[in-house]
């Protein structure tokens, strides 16, 4: 069984030299639109490290973008999916089915939120779940508008690009995009022109008038939206702003779906995110966390929506293949007996005590914000105007790599820098990764 020592040792300048010669032949095989954040090649890992080709180990905040929630090497999730790669790989699911699918979804109908009935359909990504939620509900409203926010992310598939906001690098050059795609404003709190405690109510009441005149209510089909954005910059929609949607959706016939893509499965301090304000939503897609690293997706809903699609009309050759079901069943047993819901909320506590101490003496810090392991800094080049430096982003990014802490950037303006350790880190390493941040951050 791989044990990955949890400490963080830098024994080459990054990238090492094996991971330099790696490099070199995956720049002249692999195409230059698969981008990497950091070059350096890994060969295990598992808790809060991640261990390369040269020996080196670094500290993961980045959870291969908010995946490896249990780790990823987490016991369960390796003995569950081994055993069942011994005993099959695959059979299709639209073939002949197996156990495991049935209880990935009857584990869904329990966690999410809710206490209607419940089903789920499975697939292998994020994108994927949610073209097949907006398939779902178009076919249940047999209405065609789908409405999505500023700020927005949920793939790069066709349709999931229209439904993305960011331009660079998601959707430049790929269009055409999927017709009777609206974008509304969101709830950005910190760069809302009256203020964040006005966020909530006036953004609600923005995107709710948009809907109404320009789209009209009747038209729509589903509002999909990120209960806390992810790509967009760890945006939480201010107080009241889901609520808000959620009613309006309720009371005009839409299918609210929850894109918990990012945020689920323990992430922000609960299993779900739109928990935090009492929102039940008719669909919630998820990804990433599921499974310890092993491609699989669901959305899940109310019976009623999700029973619409005929049969046949959902599927794919490898949604909830086996193996990643058995993975998905490891993952949930892990987070369950841990409780990673309440360790997600220790990260938070520990994060934001020193982030917020760090706002206080650095003025390139705008805002710290977010929930549970899904935390994030807003850097600006002045307080008062809220400029975003994405260069400084980029250069706080790149002091971190060099020390052997692994960070990812996000945000439409490329200036937020987001901190997604998995939900196991052991709390010295979490401290050191601050430390190191809090150093570079000095340098700067
Ligand atoms: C909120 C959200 N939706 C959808 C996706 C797309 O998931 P995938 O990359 O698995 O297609 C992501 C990925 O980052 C996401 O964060």
């Amino acid at each position: 069984m791989n044990a990955v020592p949890q400490e963080r040792r830098v024994v080459t300048a990054l990238p090492g030299p094996t991971s330099q010669e790696l490099q070199a032949r995956r720049t002249a095989a692999v195409a230059r639109g698969v981008g990497s954040v950091m070059p350096v090649f890994a060969a295990r890992a598992g808790g809060g490290i991640v261990e390369d080709v040269d020996g080196n180990r670094l500290i993961d905040f980045g959870s291969g973008i908010a995946v490896t929630s249990v780790g990823a090497s987490a016991e369960a999730v390796v003995r569950r999916a081994a055993a069942q790669l011994a005993d099959f790989t695959h059979t299709c699911f639209m073939v002949t089915p197996y156990e495991g699918y049935v209880e990935v979804c009857e584990r869904l109908a329990e966690l999410t939120p809710g206490d209607h009935a419940k089903k789920s359909a499975l697939f292998n990504s994020g994108a994927e779940a949610v073209e097949n939620a907006v398939k779902i509900a178009r076919s249940y409203t047999g209405r065609q508008a789908v409405v999505v926010f500023d700020h927005g992310y949920h793939g790069r598939t066709n349709l999931t690009m229209a439904l993305t906001a960011k331009n660079m690098p998601y959707k430049n050059g790929f269009g055409p995009f999927a017709p009777e795609i609206y974008r509304v404003p969101v709830a950005y709190g910190y760069r809302w022109p009256t203020g964040p405690e006005n966020c909530g109510p006036e953004a609600s009441a923005q995107a709710i008038d948009q809907i109404s005149k320009q789209i009209g209510a009747e038209n729509v089909a589903a509002i999909v939206i990120e209960p806390l954005l992810g790509e967009g910059g760890f945006i939480e929609p201010a107080k009241g702003f889901l609520p808000a949607l959620a009613a309006f959706a309720r009371d005009n016939g839409i299918v609210f779906v929850a894109d918990e893509i990012q945020s689920g499965f323990c992430r922000t301090g609960r299993w779900f995110a739109c928990e935090d304000e009492g929102v039940v939503p008719d669909l919630i897609t998820t990804a990433k966390g599921i499974a310890g690293g092993l491609p699989l997706a669901a959305v899940t809903g109310r019976a009623e929506i999700m029973d619409a699609a005929h049969p046949g009309g959902l599927g794919g050759t490898y949604g909830g293949n086996p193996v990643a079901c058995a993975a998905a069943l490891g993952a949930i047993e892990t987070m369950k007996e841990l409780d990673l819901p309440a360790k997600a909320r220790r990260i938070e506590t520990v994060m934001k005590g020193r982030l917020s101490a760090l706002r206080e003496k650095y003025d390139l810090i705008g805002d710290v914000r977010g929930r549970g392991a899904m935390i994030a800094i807003e850097l600006v080049k002045d307080r008062r105007t809220k400029e975003p430096a994405p260069e400084a982003t980029a250069a706080l990014a790149a002091a971190c790599h060099a020390a052997g802490l692994l960070v990812l950037t996000c945000g439409t303006y490329g200036n937020v820098l987001r901190f997604l350790p998995p939900l196991v880190i052991g709390e010295d390493l979490l401290e050191e990764g601050l430390d190191i941040l809090e150093n570079a951050l000095a340098d700067l």
